[in-house]
């Protein structure tokens, strides 16, 4: 029973929030929280340290940034947003950064 509970949990956490994303809120989430350390606009490059978003739209599919944002690879310096961002605002950060996967020469 309790399975069945937390898989219905993890299906509504994961699958279809009941908000609509809005990639103009994420964009300035991404401006107060993330700029400091990634290339939020287009451009960047591919191999920078932070990625670029753009670069991260380009490689990483809708569900891998929002993991990479949630649970952050522990030994780099990714801050753990996780106590810090709504659910809503990760919605927004993830429509925000897939929206920037449009075709544009990237520096290598
Ligand atoms: C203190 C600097 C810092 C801040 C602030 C920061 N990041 Fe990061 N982020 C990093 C670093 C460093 C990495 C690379 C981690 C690695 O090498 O695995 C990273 C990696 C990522 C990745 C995975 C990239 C990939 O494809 O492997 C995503 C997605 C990401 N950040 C999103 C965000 C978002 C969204 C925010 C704002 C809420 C943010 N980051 C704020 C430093 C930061």
């Amino acid at each position: 029973m309790n399975r069945i509970i937390f898989a219905c949990a993890l299906a509504a956490l994961t699958a279809t929030p009941g908000f609509a994303a809005d990639a103009a809120k994420g964009h300035d989430i991404a401006a107060a929280n993330c700029a400091r350390c990634h290339v939020i606009e287009k451009g960047g490059a591919f191999k920078q340290i932070p990625p670029s978003f753009q670069s991260i739209a380009i490689y990483r599919t809708a569900d891998d940034i929002w993991q990479r944002i949630l649970s952050p690879n522990p030994h780099s310096n990714m801050p753990d947003t996780q106590w810090t961002l709504t659910p809503e605002q990760v919605q927004d950060l993830v429509a925000y950064i897939t929206s920037l996967d449009v075709p544009v020469k990237l520096s290598p």
